[in-house]
């Protein structure tokens, strides 16, 4: 595996997925051990399970709270942290909810598909950072109704301010890194195409091939951290 000369590149994106957090000890969401094989999303990360039982979806996205506050950045986030503070030009588009990214350092995340540290209601929709573990109160103190996560649920549109950032970036890139995604939650799933079909230079960092290797000319079937160890020598954090 070869080193990446920083300097050869103009813009970088990391294209990040649950595979990233899974050395911090986040399950990811398919695969070996993956979230949805014991639980059913249509029960508990999709607006009519929240309008149907609120406090079940609630007690499920705590204990992922409580996992996340307790978890550690990895190596591998603390690597694309320090690239992008060595380097003028790097996005971080992630598809992860977690807040591990922000915590090892990255202050410019790109979040697809929110962040559960963050809570809006129907009242009050833009969303206000509540670190609390487990949230307290469930329900808005202004308005009195539920309080929701601010993440993207199944069947929830996304966000089009980070959507267009990320097209922006991937736009832009001679060097895209997807790190831990399956590649099967469209529209994100979509977007490294757009670099591929540039014809960045595009890796792709997983155990497992995906459905979307095709589109990256490297593929590394590493962990997260030991991938980028090796392209990023210089950050080596050991
Ligand atoms: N390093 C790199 N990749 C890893 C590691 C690791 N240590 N461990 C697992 N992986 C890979 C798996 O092989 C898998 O391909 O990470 C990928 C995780 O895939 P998913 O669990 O599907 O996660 P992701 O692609 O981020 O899911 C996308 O689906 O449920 C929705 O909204 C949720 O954002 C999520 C979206």
């Amino acid at each position: 595996m070869e080193a990446l000369e920083l300097a050869s590149f103009a813009h970088i994106v990391f294209f990040t997925g649950a595979g990233l957090s899974a050395e911090s000890g986040i399950p990811t969401y398919r695969g070996a051990g993956g979230l949805w094989g014991s639980y059913d999303y249509e029960s508990y990360a999709c607006q009519r399970a929240f309008d149907a039982d609120p406090n079940k979806v609630w007690d499920f996205h705590d204990e992922r709270r409580r996992r996340m506050a307790a978890a550690d950045p990895s190596q591998a986030h603390r690597i694309i942290a320090a690239v992008g503070q060595s380097h003028p030009s790097v996005a971080v588009v992630t598809q992860n909810i977690d807040g591990l990214q922000q915590r090892a350092g990255s202050t410019d995340v790109i979040e697809l598909h929110g962040s559960i540290w963050r809570v809006r209601c129907a009242c009050h929709p833009a969303p206000q950072e509540d670190l609390g573990v487990p949230l307290e109160p469930r329900s808005c103190p202004g308005c009195g109704l539920w309080r929701r996560p601010d993440i993207v649920w199944f069947e929830d549109p996304l966000q089009p301010e980070p959507i267009a950032r990320a097209l922006a970036a991937l736009e832009t890139c001679d060097l895209l890194l997807s790190i831990g995604t399956s590649g099967v939650v469209y529209p994100a799933a979509s977007l490294p195409e757009i670099a591929s079909r540039r014809g960045s230079r595009c890796i792709e960092i997983n155990p497992e091939p995906t459905q979307v290797s095709s589109w990256y000319d490297t593929h590394y079937r590493e962990q997260a951290s030991a991938a980028l160890s090796a392209l990023f020598p210089a950050f080596d954090f050991g």
